[in-house]
């Protein structure tokens, strides 16, 4: 069982007019960090002491900082984008399980809104040894980061419309071997309905609120049965998800 922290901001900064990246200091906790790993993270605030905590994927990982790409969509994350270095905010984590790494294939990463900083964590471990190509997606322009298309909703940036409406053209432009995935639900089914023969690990997007198994608030059908997003995933493969149940 992981422990609950009081972890040191060493960074916080705006990144646009909604997301902000959070670094904290962790030395013995960094090591510990894979791609597709989350964080329960709360600001130490009194309007925070009876709120919930908030998963947040770990957008990286320096020395001994790990980094947290977090958009401020409500309270508890707009009181994460409020701290300040040098205070300490409460965490629990690493959690979660990770994305399988893999050599020599054409990788397609495909990414929406908040999925981008799990897999711009993946991409950085697996560009070395693949041909990545990624695909990210999101409302307007303020959801784009780096990546090789982006499809915003309103069309502000990148192209009009939905990160997986080229993806029949891409995936046999770029012969691609494996898919792996972070974002909605329904993007992440559009995906493995699109490519259900493509290997394809997704990580999923889901409500918590104990993030620790405990609750069972977070389950997804998968195989013949129901799984927990917080403590048998986050990361599924994409293909034992019963995807007509969702
Ligand atoms: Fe409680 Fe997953 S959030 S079991």
């Amino acid at each position: 069982m992981p422990r609950f922290l009081e972890l040191k901001v060493a960074d916080c900064k705006r990144l646009n007019a909604d997301y902000f990246e959070l670094w904290l200091e962790a030395p013995s906790l960094a090591p510990l960090c894979k791609p597709g790993m989350f964080f329960e993270l709360k600001a130490q605030t009194a309007a925070q002491e009876r709120k919930l905590f908030k998963p947040i994927s770990v957008a990286g990982v320096l020395n001994d900082r790990i980094s947290f790409i977090i958009k401020a969509i409500g309270p508890g994350t707009r009181a994460l984008a409020e701290v300040q270095p040098g205070e300490t905010l409460f965490a629990l984590g690493p959690l979660g399980n990770d994305f399988p790494l893999v050599e020599g294939k054409n990788v397609l990463l495909v990414s929406g809104g908040v999925g981008w900083p799990p897999l711009g964590f993946l991409s950085d471990l697996l560009k070395e040894r693949n041909k990545i190509t990624h695909i990210h997606g999101g409302a307007g322009a303020s959801d784009i980061f780096p990546c090789d298309r982006a499809y915003t909703v309103d069309g502000s940036a990148g192209e009009k419309g939905l990160v997986t409406q080229d993806l029949p053209q891409i995936l046999t432009d770029q012969n691609i071997d494996i898919i792996y995935s972070c974002g909605p639900l329904p993007m992440i089914g559009a995906v493995q309905k699109i490519a259900p023969k493509i290997p394809h690990f997704a990580s999923l997007e889901a409500y918590m609120a104990c993030g620790l198994g405990a609750c069972h608030g977070c389950v997804v059908p998968v195989g013949e049965s129901y799984l927990r997003v917080c403590a048998d995933g986050p990361v599924f493969n994409a293909a034992d998800i019963r995807w007509e149940e969702i």
